[in-house]
């Protein structure tokens, strides 16, 4: 198949590349990721596409967003797939910049979003949220998109994003869209591939807890230290899977929450082997 697709390398390349598109008064959509494409990413170059006229991905594996050197390692790098994929789903642009040019020699500078970024996963992954919105920034630098897309089920990353082009007055419109997920519940993650077909069959406790609680609220239960009980029954049912937090919090400012009197998402990150992973569900 012969496609369109250009390929940029360096942020001066991409800035160069929609400057002239603004100008010429074409709408630019993004979607921000590590590669290893999977159905949660092409729903959101399908969302975007019909959006823009010109729809540009990023692939980059982002040192500064790993808080473990082995998780960095293992990251799974699919170039050629990842490539088709983008060209399947109408891409006209991958923005795939090497190390050195986000990160030259001497890069001092990090974004920082206060508060939002301390619970869930921030709690657990020290630096890992400051390197996110860092890359983020650097990222919209170059594309300058009016309009980027990312999947809901990095909540708090989705949170903390939306939160910084508000603060810091960026002209993007930050949009999340539903999380994607296998016929059986799980949620598509790159990190799934890592999972043997045993683990994966474990995995399927996360989704047991945010549908025990889902249901429980919809049947009425509004104190949230319930719903957390009944989820956390749900994971602590399969030995193999270890939590590493389950939290109800406000769905605005990701504070926790004791009663469920406004909109409420329920996150967790358990492993599962060597493997983690994790999930949101939103009750309301
Ligand atoms: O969600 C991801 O894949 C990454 O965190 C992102 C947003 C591309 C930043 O590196």
């Amino acid at each position: 198949m012969t496609d369109q697709l250009q390929v940029f390398n360096t942020p001066q390349e991409m800035r160069a590349f929609s400057a002239a598109a603004r100008a010429a008064g074409k709408r630019l959509a993004f979607v921000p990721t590590m590669g290893a494409l999977h159905a949660g990413h092409l729903s959101l170059l399908d969302y975007a596409r019909p959006l823009c006229d010109l729809l540009v991905v990023s692939i980059f594996v982002n040192p500064l967003q790993f808080d473990r050197q082995d998780d960095l390692d293992h990251y799974p790098r699919t170039w050629e797939a990842d490539r088709r994929l983008c060209a399947g789903h109408g891409a006209d642009v991958i923005y795939a910049p090497t190390p050195a040019s986000i990160y030259p020699e001497g890069f001092l500078t990090k974004v920082s979003v206060a508060n939002m970024t301390e619970g869930l996963c921030g709690a657990h992954r020290p630096g890992h949220f400051d390197g996110v919105t860092t890359v983020v920034l650097k990222l919209f630098n170059a594309v300058q998109p009016h309009l980027a897309a990312f999947g809901e089920k990095d909540f708090q990353q989705l949170s903390v994003i939306s939160r910084m082009a508000r603060d810091l007055d960026l002209d993007v419109r930050v949009v999340g869209r539903p999380t994607v997920r296998e016929a059986d519940g799980l949620a598509m993650s790159s990190r799934n591939a890592r999972l043997s077909p045993a683990e994966r069959a474990k995995a399927l406790c996360l989704w047991r807890a945010l549908s025990r609680a889902r249901s429980l609220a919809d049947a009425g239960q509004r104190e949230a230290a319930a719903l957390a009980a009944a989820a956390r029954a749900e994971i602590e049912a399969v030995p193999e899977a270890r939590l590493e937090y389950l939290e109800i919090v406000d769905a605005e400012n990701l504070e926790p929450l004791a009663t469920l009197d406004r909109p409420a998402r329920l996150c967790l990150a358990v492993w599962i082997g060597n493997t983690r992973l994790i999930d949101n569900l939103a009750l309301n």
